[in-house]
């Protein structure tokens, strides 16, 4: 057992189990970028995938809300774009690759802020050893225990088909992994202010990993999710015809790395054409992003009672917006139907305004209309605002209030 542990580092850990790494605690030593080298790299695979290869492939339940037309773009009932880099896990470990990194783009219908994107890039990642002693050795070889949140506990279990120590022993070295991937990633000098990197890791759920994690980073006064990982779910590797392996996966997502690096303050601005956008990372010595003159918003509120009959969901209504006005909306919140008030509410908040003797529904909404590059008149701003109230009444059948 105690060559299993051969050395013990600290991580700062906090109140309620989440643990914060901070760059110079870390051993830099542990890991170099050959580490990397020998991980097969994929891309170029198709985003049209199948709902089963998505979801059903992985474990997802049936009633698994990410399978919604709310939240996913189907093209038909089977065929769909993919949610995430895991669509693909069982075909690459299929093909017997048992150290692969795939960098594609995913597809979800979200909110609209400065941090989310109907389209976006991730990186999967994956290990697996044999489940066997002879493969336990080669974890062991690459892992120092790192002193945080247990990486298997009663509420991130380890799987029942899996000997618990073997469980451990990836965790252990899917953390150690991760984190010199973070350290070699932002703690380079110079990235943003200059000041320390704070990096969390938190318990997560996922139905294709048991135990999970999520990993987040903290950037400009928020915590950014920036992956999500854990313990492959054997039925995975099984049908993937390599039941006689254990490992873990990763999915980190892109444009929240660039983000940070770089200090690039909204994740639209990966989509602009714009010259003194593209120009600054024409040199790859940037480390931090200069923004370009800020236009000002136009806020425009629409209020409205939905039909009875027709569900309108927070994702319809983003959508809308989004045909409408493209890139020129900054973000989009809502307020109880009966009242709209704005200042205290939190982004998207689910809160709406039933009317007791026509049980209809009142919504209300603030939209917040910007563009990156100009700035945008007002005029502009009620052209787009009265083209988005003709699509919800077309669409929806809405009644504006
Ligand atoms: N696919 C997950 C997501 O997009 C991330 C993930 C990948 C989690 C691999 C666990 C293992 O959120």
């Amino acid at each position: 057992m105690h060559k299993i542990f051969p050395r013990v580092r600290r991580v700062s850990s906090l109140a309620n189990g989440r643990v914060e790494l901070l760059g110079n605690q870390y051993p830099t030593d542990s890991v170099t970028n050959s580490h990397y080298a020998d991980f097969t790299h994929i891309s170029s695979l198709s985003p049209l995938v199948s709902p089963f290869k998505n979801f059903d492939e992985l474990s997802f339940p049936q009633d698994h809300p990410g399978r919604a037309v709310t939240d996913s773009y189907y093209v038909n009932k089977d065929l769909m774009l993919r949610t995430h880099t895991s669509a693909h896990e069982v075909e690459v470990f299929r093909r017997g690759e048992d150290k692969w990194l795939l960098t594609a783009d995913v597809y979800r219908r979200d909110e609209i802020d400065g941090s989310h994107y109907p389209v976006f890039h991730q990186m999967e990642g994956a290990r697996i050893f044999s489940a066997d002693a002879a493969g336990m050795k080669e974890v062991e070889e690459r892992t120092i225990v790192i002193e945080d949140v247990p990486h298997v506990s009663a509420t991130n279990p380890s799987q029942p088909t899996h000997d618990p120590l073997y469980s451990e022993l990836v965790a252990q070295n899917l953390k150690l992994s991760l984190n010199s991937l973070m350290l070699t990633l932002f703690g380079g000098a110079g990235v943003g202010s200059g000041a320390p990197l704070r990096v969390r890791w938190i318990e997560a759920y996922f139905p294709f990993t048991s135990p999970s994690f999520e990993v987040e980073v903290f950037f400009r006064g928020k915590w950014l999710e920036i992956l999500g990982s854990g313990v492959v779910r054997q039925a995975t590797l099984d049908t993937a015809n390599v039941s006689n392996k254990i490992g873990w996966a990763f999915g980190l997502g892109l444009e929240r790395i660039a983000m940070i690096l770089y200090s690039i303050p909204d994740i639209r601005l990966f989509w602009s054409t714009d010259e003194r956008f593209i120009s600054q990372f024409k040199d790859k010595q940037i480390t931090t992003f200069q923004p370009y003159s800020k236009y000002p918003s136009c806020f425009k509120d629409v209020s409205f009672w939905t039909q009875q009959d027709v569900a309108l969901h927070e994702n319809d209504f983003c959508d809308v917006v989004r045909d409408v006005a493209g890139d020129l909306v900054e973000d989009v919140k809502r307020a109880s139907g009966s009242l709209c008030v704005f200042p205290a509410m939190t982004p998207l908040q689910i809160d709406r305004f039933v009317h007791p003797k026509s049980n209809r529904t009142s919504l209300c909404y603030r939209i917040n209309y910007r563009s990156m590059d100009r700035s945008l008149s007002n005029e502009e701003a009620n052209e787009l605002q009265s083209r988005v109230v003709s699509q919800l009444k077309e669409q929806f059948g809405v009644e504006i209030r």
